[in-house]
C-alpha cells in the first residue's frame, strides 16, 4: 500500500545522486508543512520497495536528513521527521533580510482606517445586545446578498452566513456537509490550505488538472460522474494559483453532473472580483446550478479584517447554523460593522485592488524578463499570482536555492494533492513592486546557480557533516 510519504513525494527525478535528491524532496515536504515534525517516516525497506529503489539508497537519504537535523532515528521506533535547531526563519513580508513570498495577499485598502472609525458609531447601539452573531448582522448579510444580485444571482439575506474569513467558511461547510472517508475533488494545483482542511476532515482527495488555460473539463466531469465524491472544492474565478476562469457553459455542465450524483459543489470566490483585464464577467457559479459559495473581504479590503461568508440554500444554511456553535459562536461584531462600512464603496475598493494587481503583475513580468529570461510570463488576466512554468522539474530545487538567498517561495508541489507539479512556481502579484523586484533578483540568482549546477548551501553543509 502506498505510504503517505510515498504519495507526497509524487513524481521526482534525481538530477545528481538519488539519495541526495530523495533527502531534498523529504526536506522540502517538511519545510513547507506537508510532513509534520515528529511524523514517522516509512521504514527504509518499505519506502525502498514503494519507490523501486535500493534499501541502501533510502538508508543513505535518511542518513543525510539525520546529519542535517531533518530526521531523528530512535532505536526501536524508526525514523521521525525533525527540524534542526537553527532553521531559516519563516518571516512576514520582509523580516530582517528574508523575503516571504509564501503569502499572496495585499496590504489594507486605503479606506480601511476611516471605515473602522465610522464603524464605531455603528457598533454603539449594538453594545446593549449579547453580541453573539451566529448568522451575521442582518445589514451585512443584506449588503452581501445585494452584491450577488448585482452580479446576476438572486440572493436573499437568509441565504448568507457571515464568517471569520473564507477559510473559516470552509471549516463550517466541511463540518456540516463533509463526509469523513468519502472522496472530494480538488483542482490541481489549488489553494493549499483548502486541501489541508479537506484532508483534516477525513476526505480522500481526487485531483483534477487546471492550467492558466483552464480546466480539463472532461476530466472534471468524468471524475464527478464516476467517483461520486461527497464534495468538489473549486476556485472557478481567477483560480489560485493559475488565474484561470471557468467559462459559463462549463459551470453549467459541472453543476448538472454534480447535481445528478449528489456531489456538493463548494465554490471559493475569494478571488472572484480580482479582475485586471479579463474582458468578460461570469455570473457567480450558483447562477448555473446548486453550489455552496464562499466569499471573503480578505483580498478586496484586508486579510486582517477576517470577514468572509457562505451563500447557500436555506436547507444548507440551517445545517451549517446547527453545527456552527461547536466551532465558534459568531463573527466579531465590530469587524462586521467595518465590513458594512466598506460595502458603501465596493467599486472604490475593487478598483484599488485591481490597480495594485496590475502593478504587481508588471513587476513579476519585469522580474522574470530580467532575471529568469528563459521562463515566460503566463497570461494572467486577474487573481493573485502568476503560475509560471519553469520548463522542467526544478521547482523544489529552486525553492531550496532561493531559501539560501533569503527568499521563501513555495515549490509547485505545495499546491498539488499528489505531490506533482514540480515544473511550476507560484509568484504572487500582490506585493509592492520594489519588494517584488528584490525578490525576483534573488530568485534569478537562485535560478542561475541551479542552472549552473551549484548545489544548495544546505547540501554542502551536510556533506561536510557526513564525509
Ligand atoms: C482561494 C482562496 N481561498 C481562501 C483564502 C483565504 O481567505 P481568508 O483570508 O478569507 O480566510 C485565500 C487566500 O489566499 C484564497 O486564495
Amino acid at each position: 500500500m502506498a505510504s503517505r510519504l510515498g504519495t507526497q513525494l509524487g513524481e521526482w527525478q534525481a538530477t545528481g545522486g538519488v539519495a541526495q535528491a530523495l533527502a531534498d524532496r523529504i526536506r522540502m515536504l517538511l519545510l513547507d508543512g506537508r510532513i509534520t515534525v515528529g511524523e514517522r517516516l516509512p521504514s527504509e525497506r518499505a519506502l525502498a520497495a514503494e519507490l523501486g529503489r535500493s534499501r541502501a539508497t533510502v538508508a543513505r537519504a535518511y542518513e543525510l536528513l539525520e546529519a542535517a537535523g531533518y530526521a531523528e532515528r530512535v532505536h526501536g521506533s524508526g525514523t521521525r521527521a525533525a527540524l534542526p535547531a537553527q532553521r531559516l526563519p519563516r518571516a512576514a513580508a520582509v523580516d530582517g533580510d528574508v523575503i516571504d513570498l509564501t503569502i499572496a495577499s495585499v496590504g489594507s485598502a486605503p479606506g480601511m482606517h476611516a471605515a473602522t472609525v465610522r464603524a464605531l458609531d455603528r457598533l454603539a447601539p449594538l453594545l446593549g445586545t449579547p453580541g453573539y452573531s451566529l448568522q451575521g448582522l442582518p445589514e451585512l448579510r443584506e449588503r452581501i446578498a445585494a452584491r450577488y444580485r448585482e452580479r446576476g444571482l438572486p440572493t436573499d439575506p437568509e441565504q448568507i452566513i457571515v464568517t471569520s474569513g473564507a477559510m473559516h467558511a470552509l471549516a463550517i461547510v466541511l463540518a456540516a456537509l463533509g463526509e469523513r472517508g468519502r472522496p472530494a475533488v480538488v483542482e490541481q494545483p489549488t489553494f493549499a490550505h483548502a486541501m489541508e482542511a479537506l484532508r483534516r476532515t477525513g476526505h480522500r482527495l481526487l485531483p483534477t488538472p487546471v492550467t492558466p488555460e483552464g480546466w480539463d473539463s472532461a476530466h472534471l466531469v468524468d471524475t464527478i460522474r464516476q467517483q461520486r465524491p461527497a464534495l468538489a472544492y473549486l476556485v472557478a474565478d481567477f483560480h489560485n494559483p493559475t488565474g484561470a476562469t471557468m467559462p459559463e457553459l462549463e459551470r453549467a455542465r459541472v453543476a448538472a453532473v454534480a447535481r445528478s450524483v449528489g456531489t456538493v459543489l463548494v465554490v471559493d470566490e475569494t478571488c472572484a472580483e480580482l479582475d485586471i483585464d479579463r474582458g468578460w464577467t461570469p455570473r457567480p457559479f450558483a447562477a448555473h446550478g446548486p453550489a455552496v459559495l464562499i466569499g471573503s473581504m480578505s483580498k478586496i479590503a484586508w486579510g486582517g479584517l477576517r470577514i468572509g461568508w457562505i451563500r447557500a440554500s436555506r436547507e444548507h444554511v440551517d445545517r451549517m447554523l446547527s453545527v456552527r456553535p461547536s466551532l465558534d459562536l459568531g463573527t466579531a461584531v465590530l469587524e462586521q460593522c467595518i465590513a458594512i462600512e466598506l460595502h458603501d464603496d465596493m467599486e472604490g475598493l475593487l478598483s484599488h485592488a485591481r490597480r495594485r494587481l496590475r502593478i504587481g503583475r508588471a513587476a513579476v513580468a519585469d522580474g522574470l524578463a530580467t532575471h529568469l529570461p528563459e521562463v515566460a510570463m503566463p497570461a494572467v488576466p486577474g487573481g493573485l499570482a502568476a503560475w509560471v512554468d519553469l520548463g522542467g522539474p526544478w521547482s523544489t530545487s529552486l525553492s531550496l536555492a532561493a531559501r539560501d538567498r533569503g527568499l521563501l517561495l513555495p515549490p509547485g508541489p505545495r499546491f498539488s494533492a499528489s505531490g506533482v507539479l514540480d515544473r511550476y512556481a507560484r509568484i504572487p502579484m500582490t506585493w509592492e513592486p520594489e519588494l517584488t523586484a528584490a525578490a525576483m533578483a534573488r530568485l534569478g540568482a537562485a535560478w542561475r546557480a541551479l542552472r549552473a549546477g551549484e548545489r544548495s548551501r544546505h547540501e554542502r553543509l551536510h556533506d561536510a557533516a557526513v564525509v
